[in-house]
C-alpha cells in the first residue's frame, strides 16, 4: 500500500502533514493553491496553469481542511478557500512532488572505455535509444559505430538529439589538416583536451564528432571527464577549486569572418554547489586582466588544473574509426587527439546538439509509453 498522510495539522501559513512512516512534510498554503489542478485553474485543453496567485492574498488560509478516504488506500487532503474554491490533492499527488528526480553520474578516469551502440538501432529503435542516452546522460560519452561515412549525415542525428545548435564558421565543422584553418584542429599537432566554443556565454553542451574517414596515423581521440577530475580537485584543494569557480577568464576565437569572445569562470556549479560547466581550452583562453586580485591565486589552481587534464591517468584514448561517432557532454567532457603521424586522409565533421533537447528525448520516450 503507499504511504499515505494519516493527519494534518493547521500552522499558521501552512498545513503540517504527518504521514503513516512518521515523516512530515510542511504545505505552504499559497503552495495549495498555486498548484490546485482542477478544471478552474487549469487550461483544460493544454492542462497549463490558468490560476494566477495576485488573484488571493499573500496572507492566504484556508477556511476550512478535511482529509478523505479517497479508495484505494490513498487519502485526500481537501481545502476549501475564503473566496468558495476548492481544492483537492490524493496523498500520492502531493508525495510525487516531494522532490524532483536526480540523476546519479558516473565519472570516469583513465580507465574507463565509453560504450558503443550501434548507430542504426539507436535511430530506429526507442529502447536502444533510451539506453544510449541514460549511459550518456550518467558518463557524458558513448561511441556511435557503423555510422554512415557520407558528408553532413550526422543531420540525421537529430531525430534523437534535437535539432543542431548552430555557431559561428559553420553548421557542420570540417576537421581535417587545412592550411587556411582557423584552429589549432586544421593542422597536424596534436590537440590536447578541452572543449569546444568556450568563447560562448552558453557553449554548445552536446557534440557529435563524426569520423567520416580515418586512414592517417597516430590522431586517437582523447577524452576526459572534467566533472570528475574536478571533483577530485575539490577534495584535494578547495581553495584552488573555489578559485577556478570565481576569476573570469576570456575565451576567443576568430577568423577574418567571425569573432567569438565571452568572459566567464573555468567551473560553473548548480544551486546545489554541483559541477556542472567546465570551461578548458588552452587555445581559446586569452589573458586574465593584470588587474585581477586572485591572479597568482588563480594561476596555481589553474597550473593544477592543466596537469591533471593532461595527466595520463586521467586520459582516455582510443581510435575513431571512419563511420564512427563520438559523443560528448561539451559542458563536461574534453576531447582532444594525438599528432597526426603520417598525412593520410582523415575528415571528422563536428555537430552540435543541446543537451536539454537530449535528456527531454528520452523523457518523451517514456511520457508517452513508447518505453
Ligand atoms: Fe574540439
Ligand atoms: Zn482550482
Amino acid at each position: 500500500m503507499p504511504d499515505a498522510i494519516s493527519s494534518l495539522t493547521r500552522n499558521a501559513d501552512a498545513l503540517s502533514a504527518v504521514w503513516r512512516s512518521g515523516e512530515r512534510t510542511s504545505l505552504p498554503y499559497l503552495w495549495l493553491r498555486d498548484n490546485c489542478g482542477c478544471s478552474e485553474c487549469r487550461v483544460v485543453q493544454t492542462s497549463e496553469k490558468r490560476f494566477h496567485l495576485f488573484r488571493v492574498p499573500g496572507n492566504l488560509t484556508p477556511q476550512q481542511v478535511g482529509l478523505e478516504h479517497a479508495g484505494s488506500g490513498d487519502e485526500a487532503i481537501s481545502i476549501d478557500w475564503p473566496d468558495g474554491h476548492r481544492t483537492r490533492y490524493r496523498s500520492s499527488e502531493i508525495r510525487g512532488f516531494l522532490s524532483l528526480p536526480r540523476l546519479e553520474l558516473h565519472y570516469w578516469d583513465g580507465r574507463f572505455q565509453p560504450r558503443r551502440f550501434d548507430y542504426r538501432r539507436f535511430l530506429e529503435n526507442d529502447h536502444s535509444a533510451a539506453e544510449l542516452i541514460e549511459e550518456f546522460l550518467r558518463t557524458g560519452v558513448c561511441v556511435l559505430v557503423d555510422a554512415p561515412t557520407e558528408p553532413e549525415s550526422c543531420e540525421a542525428l537529430a531525430a534523437r538529439l534535437g535539432p543542431i545548435r548552430e555557431v559561428l564558421f559553420e553548421r557542420i565543422h570540417n576537421v581535417k589538416v587545412d592550411p587556411r584553418g582557423y584552429n589549432i584542429a586544421h593542422t597536424g599537432l596534436a590537440v590536447a583536451p578541452h572543449n569546444d566554443f568556450t568563447s560562448y556565454s552558453w557553449p554548445p553542451n552536446v557534440q557529435a564528432l563524426h569520423m567520416l574517414v580515418n586512414e592517417c596515423e597516430g590522431g586517437e581521440s582523447v577524452v576526459v571527464d572534467g566533472f570528475g577530475l574536478l571533483n577530485e580537485l575539490r577534495a584535494d584543494h578547495p581553495d584552488m577549486f573555489d578559485v577556478l569557480c570565481a576569476v573570469p577568464v576570456p575565451f576567443r576565437i576568430f577568423s577574418e569572418e567571425h569573432e567569438c569572445y565571452a568572459v566567464k569562470p573555468m567551473v560553473g556549479l548548480d544551486i546545489g554547489g554541483e559541477v556542472r560547466m567546465v570551461r578548458f581550452n588552452t587555445a581559446q583562453m586569452q589573458a586574465v586582466p593584470l588587474s585581477e586580485p586572485r591572479l597568482g591565486d588563480f594561476y596555481a589552481a589553474y597550473h593544477e588544473l592543466s596537469r591533471r587534464v593532461n595527466s595520463p591517468g586521467a586520459q582516455v584514448t582510443f581510435r575513431l574509426e571512419g563511420g564512427q561517432i563520438l559523443l560528448c557532454d561539451g559542458h563536461r567532457v574534453l576531447h582532444g587527439r594525438t599528432a597526426l603521424r603520417s598525412d593520410g586522409r582523415r575528415h571528422l565533421q563536428d555537430a552540435y546538439f543541446e543537451h536539454d533537447n537530449v535528456r527531454n528525448h528520452l523523457r518523451w520516450l517514456r511520457l508517452s509509453g513508447r518505453i
